[in-house]
C-alpha cells in the first residue's frame, strides 16, 4: 500500500479551516470541497488517456480523454460530503453507496446500506470516507467492493491516523490511500488527534 500525504500549500491552509473548531457548517461545506477537489488531482493522477484528433479554431491537433471508468463510494454518511467535487470533477463518474455504522463502545463497523453500479469489474474504485480513524470501515468496505473484481481501488480520505492506515495496510496492502495529513493517534474514544471532529456533525450541522 502506499500513502500518499498532499504536501500543499492550499491543502495545508483549508486543512486548517477544517480542525479550528470555530468554522461553522456553511464554511466547513465550502472548504471540504476545496480540498477534496485538490486531493483528487492527485488520486486520479494515473488514470489513463487516450487520444484523439481535434480541430482548434486554428489547426488540427491531439486532444486527450481520461479513458478510465471511475467507481466512487462515498461511505455514509459523512464520506456524502465528499460526493459534489467527484462529481463535478471526473468524467463518466458512477456512484455506488455504502452505509457502514460504528459502534461507539466497540469501534467495529457493521453495514446497513450497500447501492452499487452494476459495472464495477475492471474500473478503479475510489472510496470516500474523510477520516481513516481504526480502518475497520475502510478495511469492511474495500473487502465488500473487492467481490466484484474492481482493477484497483483507492480511498481518498482527509485526516489519516497512523492505527488506521497501519490497519488497512495489513488488511488491504493494494490500496491506496490519498490524505490531506497523517495525525497523531486515537483517543479513547477512537476519534483523531488533534483530528478536526466528527467530519459528518461539522458538515451537516448535527
Ligand atoms: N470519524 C470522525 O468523523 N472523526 C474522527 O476523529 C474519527 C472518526
Amino acid at each position: 500500500m502506499t500513502l500518499h500525504l498532499v504536501d500543499h500549500p492550499l491543502v495545508a491552509h483549508y486543512l486548517t479551516r477544517l480542525r479550528d473548531r470555530e468554522t461553522e457548517p456553511d464554511e466547513f461545506r465550502e472548504v471540504s470541497d476545496k480540498i477534496i477537489t485538490l486531493l483528487l488531482y492527485e488520486a486520479t493522477r494515473d488514470l489513463r488517456t487516450r487520444s484523439y484528433p481535434i480541430q482548434t479554431p486554428l489547426e488540427e491537433t491531439k486532444g486527450h480523454e481520461v479513458d478510465d471508468h471511475v467507481v466512487a463510494v462515498p461511505i455514509l454518511r459523512a464520506g456524502l460530503g465528499l460526493v459534489g467535487p467527484v462529481l463535478k470533477l471526473l468524467p463518466h463518474v458512477t456512484v455506488g453507496y455504502i452505509g457502514l455504522e460504528r459502534d461507539e463502545r466497540t469501534a467495529v463497523a457493521s453495514r446497513y446500506y450497500v447501492k452499487l453500479p452494476p459495472d464495477i469489474h475492471g474500473k478503479v474504485v475510489m472510496v470516500l470516507d474523510p477520516m481513516l480513524a481504526t480502518g475497520g470501515t475502510a478495511i469492511k468496505a474495500v473487502e465488500l467492493l473487492k467481490e466484484y473484481g474492481p482493477a484497483s481501488v483507492r480511498l481518498v480520505c482527509v485526516v489519516a491516523a497512523p492505527e488506521g492506515i497501519e490497519a488497512l495496510q495489513a488488511a488491504h496492502p493494494d490500496v491506496q490511500i490519498f490524505a490531506a495529513a497523517k495525525d497523531r493517534q486515537l483517543n479513547a474514544q477512537k476519534y483523531i488527534l488533534p483530528g478536526l471532529g466528527d467530519y459528518g456533525d461539522r458538515l451537516f450541522g448535527t
